[in-house]
């Protein structure tokens, strides 16, 4: 199912033009200035509750009807929001219990918005109600093209009801008291259970110290999140299933596992605010266009298709300690990257800035003095024009022989158990840094939970994975013994998925595939480092180093000091058709650059590009039956040269001549060739 009324890419953002319904000059000139920007679709109603039901059942559409009715009259479509992201006051007067309880069992009063009780009877109730007011108004609307789900869920609520619906689903999920018991080890420190009604979800001045219980109240308060979305959905599609559904993401730590969350939407959003010009060294912006490309890669993987970038600033954010402008070329090009990682859109938030409340200087396409001749109006214009002649992007796909598992259940246990450098575990980091290394590699990633089917990739790699799921240990060996190849690294396969310890040496029921096994994992302070020699080359190992013994696997790399110089610190088992390597130390970049250079050399994977790596250069792929698109994104303010091998002619941005690109700094170009 896709968007398919809009023949383009999107372009568009968040309206809210109850904001100016006094003002019909502003909402014509919205009109004429999102023409002109090429704008093609805008999202409605995102947290609009008060203007759409002032009083409990009152409801008051007509504002929505007419600027629905004038954008589809000048061929700007909708994606519409339901309201449930926010709530009006009247509502909360009335049904106090509505609000979300925090872990410290304090619950909020009215304010601020996505601070709802997901158990909630009443709550969901008027959520429905409110749904189907809109569905039934606007489902067979010509303009609607999509349905955008509440708005950025996140979090958790520990009220009574929780805790009931907490109970409910743990029993569902262990069946008998004593199986919880078992799973959770819970007679350490006497804090055996003997009655579910016993149980509270973890609090600040109660229970922390169970790790299985901390990791079950996510599971289950994400479950009951998505259920939350699940009960909207289905009420929007029961007045036409043809309209689309998405629900925009933005944060790996909202205490949502997206890989669920996909499950139920039609089409996968990202909401991307990245910190640009704000690294160390001004001159570039690299890291966090690896960042960013890392959650767009994250976001495109769950639907294995295009995704959308639903909300992006057209200049700064509002809530940041430093809330930088983007500086000339940059919104174009951070533009570019999101459909160079596969999105279909490039949509704002918001188009026009606020008059008063929280987000009043919050970057928006209009801003306050209303001109079409500020420069972020033209830079929207710029990304406008760009979209507006790209349409053969539209539906074009990513390929990738090598995925990245970053696991939702993995990363919350490894987050909440007590070991290695608590302070700061640096589990995204180091998922970055693999990711980073294949990037100037220049080679394609998806980036996979464990349960992922891992049958379609020539690599699989597992960087600190934990927490084994029953069936992952299996799954791994079976991936090996029919050619795969594997990278695994210190500190996986150490717990089942209760956070219970394996009774064996990690990496559990998978020693054999890698011939290795880890007795001991030692933390090193930060002024610390160790030193590995491999290929002729000297890497630092720091943070994490793995004492493990090889019993089959060659060994490629050792330890060169403290009390395990002379450990095996890299090492590679040949298991059924495939290979298993395992990395027993944290490094910094270089080493993990180096590691990918050779492996995707030794398993022929289709690299990108096959030139050595330009700094500060990404360069991305999209592809349709016909053509190759390569999208080749210069992140720094210096500029770079490059040469590209093979027959591509220009498409868009700085011209190709002679197989050369010379980009200055925040420059682009993107090159096609035939596939046939
Ligand atoms: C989020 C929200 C928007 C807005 C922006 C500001 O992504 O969804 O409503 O608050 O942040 O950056
Ligand atoms: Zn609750």
């Amino acid at each position: 199912m896709e968007y398919s009324k809009v023949n383009n890419l999107l372009h568009g953002g968040d309206y809210n033009p109850e904001q100016w319904l006094d003002r019909p000059d502003i909402l014509k000139e919205d009109i004429r200035l999102m023409r002109l920007a090429n704008v093609n679709v805008v999202t409605l109603g995102v947290f609009s509750w008060s203007s759409l039901e002032p009083k409990e059942g009152v409801f008051t559409f007509q504002w929505l009807d007419d600027i629905m009715d004038w954008l589809y009259e000048n061929e700007i479509y909708t994606i519409l929001s339901t309201p449930s992201g926010g709530k009006p006051p009247w509502m909360v007067k009335k049904y106090p219990d509505i609000m979300r309880t925090r872990r410290n069992r304090v619950r909020h009063l009215y304010g601020e918005r996505e601070n709802q009780c997901n158990s909630n009877l009443t709550f969901r109730r008027k959520v429905k109600e409110i749904d189907q007011e809109l569905a039934k108004r606007y489902a067979h609307h010509p303009g609607l093209v999509m349905w955008h789900i509440s708005n950025e869920m996140y979090g958790e609520c520990h009220c009574e009801l929780c805790q009931q619906n907490f109970r409910q689903w743990l029993k569902q999920k262990y069946s008998s008291i004593e199986t919880l018991n078992e799973q959770y080890w819970s007679n350490f420190w006497s804090h055996t259970y003997s009655d579910w009604d016993e149980i509270e979800s973890p609090a600040p001045h109660g229970e922390t110290a169970v790790h299985g219980l901390a990791l079950d109240y996510k599971r289950f308060y994400s479950d009951l999140s998505i259920d939350f979305l699940k009960q909207e959905i289905e009420v929007v599609k029961s007045f036409n299933p043809e309209i689309p559904v998405t629900s925009n993401m933005f944060h790996l730590n909202c205490g949502i596992d997206y890989h669920k969350l996909h499950k139920i939407i039609d089409i996968a959003s990202w909401d991307s605010y990245p910190k640009w010009h704000c690294g160390k060294d001004k001159s570039t912006d690299w890291s966090q266009a690896i960042s960013a490309a890392f959650q767009f890669d994250f976001c495109r993987s769950l639907k294995s298709q295009p995704f959308l970038l639903m909300e992006s600033t057209p200049s700064t954010v509002n809530a940041s300690d430093v809330c930088k402008l983007k500086r000339p070329r940059m919104h174009l090009l951070s533009a570019v990257q999101a459909v160079a990682c596969g999105s279909d859109s490039v949509q704002y938030f918001q188009w026009r800035k606020s008059r008063g409340a929280y987000e009043k200087f919050h970057g928006a396409v209009v801003s306050h003095n209303g001109s079409a001749e500020t420069r972020v109006f033209r830079d929207v214009c710029d990304v406008g024009h760009f979209l507006n002649q790209s349409s053969h992007l539209k539906n074009t796909v990513t390929k990738s022989e090598v995925a990245l598992i970053f696991d939702y259940d993995s990363r919350m246990a490894l987050l909440e158990q007590k070991s290695l450098k608590n302070k700061n575990k640096n589990f995204d980091e180091i998922a970055l840094q693999h990711y980073e290394a294949l990037m100037k590699n220049y080679v394609s990633v998806d980036i996979i939970s464990q349960d992922w089917d891992y049958s379609s990739y020539k690599v699989v790699i597992a960087p600190v994975l934990y927490l084994f799921k029953e069936q992952t240990a299996n799954k791994i060996r079976e991936f090996v013994k029919k050619g795969g190849t594997v990278v695994m690294t210190y500190y996986s396969g150490l717990v089942n998925e209760n956070d219970l310890v394996y009774l064996e040496n990690p990496p559990a029921g998978l020693q054999d595939v890698f011939g290795v096994e880890s007795e001991e994992v030692d933390s090193l302070c930060d002024d610390e480092d160790n030193i590995v020699n491999w290929n002729e080359k000297q890497y630092r190992a720091i943070d994490y180093c793995d004492l493990i013994k090889a019993n089959q696997a060659k060994v490629l790399a050792k330890y060169g000091s403290d009390f395990y110089k002379g450990l095996p610190a890299l090492t590679e088992n040949a298991y059924g058709e495939g290979n298993a390597y395992y990395i027993a130390f944290h490094s910094d970049g270089e080493f993990l650059f180096d590691f990918y250079q050779e492996l995707v050399k030794h398993n022929k994977i289709q690299r990108i590009v096959d030139i050595v790596h330009c700094q500060d250069v990404m360069i991305r792929e999209r592809e349709s039956e016909d053509n190759k698109y390569l999208f080749v994104m210069n992140f720094s303010t210096h500029e770079r040269k490059l040469s590209l091998p093979g027959n591509y002619s220009s498409y868009r941005g700085k011209e190709l001549h002679n197989h050369k690109l010379l980009l200055k700094g925040y420059e682009f170009a993107i090159v096609q060739k035939s596939n046939n």
